[in-house]
């Protein structure tokens, strides 16, 4: 069973063969954000880290458009799907079909804390079923070869103790779950939009590093407000891995920089970088995908970057118009090689 090897790969291992794990960066799965073409534009940036989609219902795969739903490039390994749901016996089902889609991993969300998903008595709101979840999870793992992880919080809502967060792991893993993202904030379920959720309970790394201590057989990544080359290798100091969220999304070069950090090899330009996609947004275009739909993933590239704000102007207002194609995207390629400093 994977579960076992996903205990293989645990940080600790790797750390002492100073080899980063293969966890140690990945990119979170956000709702609108981490599409295919999203996914594929991460992947030339960085070769190893784990990449996300965004969460879909176990219901959805189940009686939905699985091309729309599930469909990736092969280029996007190892790739992990998120799933939403909290009825075992459908995410087993759910986490068959992305198996057989060919997904590496299968994620269940333990921490969206938006209406809609509480209505439907799934996302954060499970921190308060630990039993429903490690349920969920067995079933998943019966059902499934490939490793089964959770994404969960802290707590929500007034269940803000550490020994608390800690019974939900051990119910979890219990359930044989041996690999956790921990976004290290509680969510409030009433009162707060899910963007106020990233935003105001405050970050707590200490319980994650202490969850580590703890329990050094289970792979722990950290999530939340981690957002540079530095913060990442401060973190794996204490954890397996960090998930980056909004930093890897609006400042995708983070994610080059990083590969390069941690894996070695030979630092490209962003112009270099964006140009390797170019077979891929062709390929798009003649297949009728409109360019906003890729171009709306590279905007922050140049971010903070000299013509960084003409790059991201040029396509945004440019990609809408019909026929938009490559060419735009060198037109804003050219904006960055202005030596003007002030268009930064
Ligand atoms: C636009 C957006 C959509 C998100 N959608 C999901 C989601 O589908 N599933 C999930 O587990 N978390 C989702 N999140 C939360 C992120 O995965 C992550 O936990 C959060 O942004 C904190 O990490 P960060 O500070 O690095 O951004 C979303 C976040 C954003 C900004």
């Amino acid at each position: 069973m994977q579960q076992a090897e996903n205990t293989d790969i645990s940080g600790e291992e790797a750390a002492a063969a100073s080899i980063p794990g293969p966890l140690a960066v990945s990119v979170a799965p956000m709702m609108d954000w981490t599409d295919s073409h999203c996914r594929v534009f991460h992947r030339l940036l960085s070769p190893h880290a784990r990449l996300y989609t965004e969460m879909v219902h176990a219901q959805a795969v189940i009686h939905g458009d699985r091309d729309r739903l599930l469909g990736f490039s092969e280029v996007e390994h190892p790739v992990a799907v998120q799933l939403g749901g909290s009825e075992p016996a459908l995410l087993a089902q759910a986490a068959h079909i992305a198996q057989e889609w060919g997904y590496d991993e299968v994620n269940l969300n333990v921490g969206c804390p938006s209406d809609r998903v509480q209505a439907g008595r799934f996302g954060a709101c499970l921190m308060k079923e630990p039993s429903l979840v490690a349920d969920s999870v067995a079933a998943m793992i019966a059902a499934v070869d490939i490793p089964v992880t959770v994404k969960c919080r802290l707590g929500v809502d007034e269940l803000e103790d550490y020994d608390r967060f800690r019974a939900f792991i051990d119910t979890v893993a219990a359930a044989g779950c041996t690999t956790f993202f921990v976004h290290a904030r509680k969510a409030w379920l009433q009162g707060l939009s899910p963007k106020e959720n990233r935003e105001i309970p405050p970050l707590r790394y200490e319980w994650v590093h202490q969850l580590k201590q703890e329990l050094p057989q289970l792979t722990i990544a950290i999530n939340g407000g981690i957002a540079t080359v530095e913060g990442v290798r401060e973190q794996l100091r204490h954890t397996d891995g960090v998930m980056l969220g909004r930093a890897a999304y609006h400042e995708p070069y983070l994610l080059h920089e990083l590969e390069v950090a941690l894996w070695g090899g030979e630092l490209q330009s962003r112009e270099q970088l964006l140009r390797t996609l170019r077979p891929y947004v062709e390929h798009c275009l003649a297949r009728g995908i409109a360019l906003k739909h890729l171009s709306k993933h590279v905007l922050g590239l140049f971010h903070s970057q000299p013509g960084g704000r003409l790059f991201r102007q040029i396509l945004s207002e440019g990609a809408h118009r019909p026929g938009a194609d490559w060419s735009l995207i060198e037109q804003a390629l050219a904006a960055t090689t202005m030596t003007d400093r002030t268009a930064a």
